[in-house]
């Protein structure tokens, strides 16, 4: 099977990977390994930046015996231009078992997944979607609040170019949880009720704060980001207004003093930024498993 959106996700198989994440995430902590993909091959397709993504993917096959090849796009017959389903029948020529891909264009990972034999997992296609990325949110949050069940989640900032605020807005209400999108009204798609930064973080549970992605930006937002922190940034005043207690995230990677304030980001109280890293890894375990099969 493939893993391209959290739409072609049964809630039994969403349920079952946030279990085995967890099962995984504290398999890990402990030192125990797994070769349950033991001999199984997973190749590594990013053709756009990536520092957790990519590691934790490769980190999590190993962890469960697989070997790992990574493309480095950047030397690769990309730059002699090759298309992207020229690459991906020469791949698949070679016969790896899974193929994870990261590109900027919508609708790349199911076409490649049209090709190729292997299970592709979609690790970021452009501005759709980046599923790996919302379930290890939703299994940090579980393992930290047990449920998502009537859980506020604000999620701000630059809405209309992220891919994984569109994953977490289509998986965290199947969790039960309440999703608030709000941000600069440039930053904010077609269709969302505009909501302003305070009035997503007022009562909120869950903070979680996004990069303004400027490499997909057409300067909407014109030269000023020393003013974003202070107009739609998580500062101490704004998360004061959120729930007592209430939980900060960031998919990374974060720009200190312009989405967030550095301090809050620090604060292992109320970040969960470094779970959400190693969360990842598990989650990613677990995404491996189901879909180039193997237990335990
Ligand atoms: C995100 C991405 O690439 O979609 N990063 C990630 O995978 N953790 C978010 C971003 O680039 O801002």
């Amino acid at each position: 099977m493939d893993l391209i959106s959290i739409d072609s996700l049964s809630d039994g198989q969403i349920a079952s990977l946030i279990e085995r994440a967890r099962h995984h995430f504290a398999g890990n902590r402990a030192g125990r390994s797994s070769q349950a993909l033991d001999g199984k091959i997973l190749f590594n397709l990013f053709y756009e930046n990536s520092t957790r993504t990519l590691m934790s993917f490769a980190t999590a096959a190993h962890r469960l015996g697989m070997a790992v090849v990574t493309l480095p796009v950047e030397a690769s017959s990309v730059k002699k231009g090759e298309t992207l389903e020229d690459t991906a029948r020469t791949l698949n020529a070679m016969r790896p078992d899974a193929l994870v891909i990261r590109h900027s264009e919508n609708g790349s990972a199911a076409a490649v997944a049209l090709i190729m034999d292997a299970h592709v997992i979609n690790a970021g296609d452009g501005t759709n979607e980046h599923p790996t990325q919302a379930l290890l949110d939703a299994a940090a949050l579980v393992e930290r609040l047990g449920s998502l069940d009537g859980v506020k989640v604000a999620i701000c900032g630059d809405i209309k170019h992220s891919r994984v605020a569109r994953s977490n807005a289509k998986l965290l209400p199947r969790l039960g949880a309440e999703v608030r999108l709000a941000g600069p009204p440039e930053l904010l798609p077609d269709g969302v009720i505009p909501l302003s930064v305070d009035e997503a973080i007022s009562g909120a549970d869950v903070v979680m704060m996004l990069r303004v992605q400027r490499e997909r930006l057409d300067n909407e937002l014109g030269d000023a980001p020393g003013e974003y922190l202070g107009q739609y940034g998580l500062t101490a005043e704004r998360l004061a207004s959120a729930a007592p207690d209430a939980w900060v995230m960031h998919p990374g990677p974060m720009n200190r003093g312009v989405e967030i304030d550095g301090a809050i980001a620090d604060d292992p109280k109320r970040s969960l930024i470094a779970l959400q890293v190693e969360m990842g890894v598990a989650m990613r375990m677990a995404c491996l498993e189901l879909v180039a099969g193997g237990k335990d």
